[in-house]
């Protein structure tokens, strides 16, 4: 089949295997906004493992650990590839860690952690479909409820 020459980036990073709903959520997460940088976004692709993929690939950009935890709280199953010269020369799963600090918002709006100066903090109780427990109320919170900070 016939590829397009778009589809390769020389240097940067390829999120791939997105929960094709959560594309679009993930390329907030990057914050794209480097003039320069080569942005490609696919959606609804077809994959073997997740019947649809989404798939961003980003021009001139190493992700770091805090994007990527917090892709892993919207898309658990998503890959990360680091490009070198159009190679990939690392490739890892995404992790969503045990505790959660300072990236998801409670979505109780009488929450303590909500108010004065608390950081909000929840415990991961399941991590596929995500299943967030407020460290503070204790109320639990899935992909739907989900703000980042
Ligand atoms: N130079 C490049 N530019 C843009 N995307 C790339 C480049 N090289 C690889 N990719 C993309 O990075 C992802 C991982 O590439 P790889 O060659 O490891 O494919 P794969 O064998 O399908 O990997 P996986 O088992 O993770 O699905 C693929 O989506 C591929 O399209
Ligand atoms: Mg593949
Ligand atoms: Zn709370």
């Amino acid at each position: 089949m016939k590829q397009l020459d778009v589809s390769a980036i020389k240097d940067g990073s390829v999120i791939d295997h997105i929960d094709s709903k959560s594309t679009l959520k993930v390329a907030d997460i990057l914050n794209i906004q480097n003039e320069e940088q080569v942005v490609l976004v696919g959606m609804n692709l077809t994959s073997k493992f997740l019947g649809k993929k989404g798939i961003i690939k980003i021009g001139g950009k190493i992700i770091d650990q805090k994007e990527v935890n917090k892709i892993a709280l919207i898309a658990p199953d998503a890959s990360v590839n680091i490009i070198k010269d159009y190679e990939v020369v690392k490739k890892f799963k995404v992790e969503v860690p045990e505790i959660i600090e300072g990236i998801v918002k409670c979505f109780n709006p009488n929450c303590v952690s909500n108010y004065n100066n608390i950081k909000a903090k929840q415990h991961v109780v399941n991590k596929n479909p995500i299943k967030l427990q407020c460290h503070y109320c204790e109320r639990v919170m899935s992909v739907k409820d989900i703000v980042l900070i």
